[in-house]
């Protein structure tokens, strides 16, 4: 225990420092002669100060020394000043140090009996309390922006489906729809409902991945053949697009995956790419890697778009992000969150490289089958 305050002291006086010196609170306590008269180490601690300099010290030369510490100087002293002038006020704040330290203040008169022989100061470390509302603060307003934006994203399909309907059902101003627009009609139905199809999907989704619950069928297949196979399915949205799809698959590399979530996998990288492409080229590739220990497959998926900002680049495997404004791209900014979670499950990495303008790289790492596995019937 560290004691301090004047060289001498009685038992009483030596029971009460090691009483202050045992709470979790930094304590200072000031005559009305403006005196330091009372400390614990906490204090001393908390404001960087050596005991020495504290004893007998006067008030301001203390304000003084702490000042330089704090984010806003001038306002700790206008409050300190302000009690000063008013001995029997009691105050509470929050104080905020330079080095990102936020220290609660409590300040109360100190009585004997009914006179006022000076004031007591307590601090408290509240740093890791704050910066833990924060998080909660963030991960509350993150919510609530998924939660517009989703009921949105899911409002717009049910919409246009509703409208397909309404074309499809005759009514007594409305006269039967011709077989070609009833056709169109049912085609935007049947997309609408796809759409809402995938949007709850990727909700479900995330709930799996959040309760551990996503379940990995695997199966033996070529990666090579498989992302072929998804890249047909982009053929129309490619075309819209105006992108150029260049592939270069390695035929070959197996591993041992659940076929229907790295096609989940690679249609969320290309749906992304073709989104945020700029009817720029996309390539896609597919490779093997031999590690010393291991073989790896790699996919890449490569576009030259609008990139993303180096701080959107950290976060954006998080739950709800998304890197761009609601009214020009839609999305539930799920995909890559789940998609990671996929890879991970696989034991294998998702990556993402980026430069704004420039475009993005997706890089996806697996670990393949060796080559000798394959039996004689391949
Ligand atoms: N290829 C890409 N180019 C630029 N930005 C991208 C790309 N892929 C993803 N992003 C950014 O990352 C965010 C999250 O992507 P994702 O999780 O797939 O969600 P969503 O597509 O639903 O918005 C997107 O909103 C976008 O801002
Ligand atoms: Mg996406």
């Amino acid at each position: 225990m560290v004691s301090h305050g004047r060289a001498k002291h009685s038992r009483h006086e030596s029971l009460v420092r090691a009483a202050i010196d045992s709470t979790a609170d930094g304590i200072l306590v000031i005559d009305v002669a403006g005196k330091v008269r009372l400390f614990n180490s906490q204090f001393c601690e908390m404001w960087k100060i050596h005991p020495e300099f504290l004893e007998g010290q006067d008030d301001n030369r203390l304000l003084e020394y702490v000042l330089s510490q704090l984010e806003d100087p001038a306002e700790f002293l206008e409050r300190v000043r302000g009690l000063y002038a008013q001995p029997e006020l009691e105050s509470f704040d929050q104080i905020r140090f330079k080095d990102g330290r936020t220290i609660e203040r409590l300040s109360k008169p100190q009585r004997v009996g009914s006179q006022i022989v000076g004031r007591v100061w307590s601090f408290r470390d509240v740093t890791q309390r704050k910066l833990a509302e924060n998080a909660l603060r963030q991960a509350i307003r993150v919510r609530d922006e998924f939660l517009s934006i989703a009921s949105h994203e899911l409002y717009t399909p049910i919409h246009s489906l509703m409208l397909a309907l309404q074309m499809l059902s005759p009514t007594e101003n409305h006269p039967p729809t011709p077989p070609d627009v009833a056709a169109r009609m049912i085609d935007l139905a049947i997309r609408q409902v796809q759409r809402l199809a995938k949007l709850v999907g990727s909700l479900l989704d995330v709930t799996r991945v959040d309760a551990g619950t996503l379940k990995l069928a695997p199966e033996t297949f070529d990666l090579g053949a498989v992302v072929a196979e998804v890249a047909e399915r982009f053929a129309a949205d490619l075309s819209r697009s105006g992108s150029e799809l260049v592939l270069d698959l390695s035929r070959g590399i197996e591993g041992s995956w659940d076929r229907s979530r790295i096609e989940q996998v690679v249609t969320n990288l290309l749906s992304n790419a073709i989104k945020f492409g700029m009817g720029n080229p996309i390539e896609v590739s597919v490779r093997r890697v031999e590690e010393p220990t291991r073989a790896c497959a790699v996919l890449h998926v490569i576009d030259h778009g609008i990139g993303i900002a180096p701080d959107q680049l950290r976060v954006v495997f998080e739950r709800f992000v998304r890197a761009v404004p609601a009214d020009h791209f839609g999305g539930l900014g799920l995909g890559l969150y789940v998609c990671r979670k996929i890879v991970e499950a696989h034991g294998g990495s998702l990556a993402a490289a980026s430069r704004v303008g420039e475009g993005s790289t997706f890089t996806m790492f697996t670990m393949a089958l060796p080559l000798t596995h394959r039996g004689d019937d391949q």
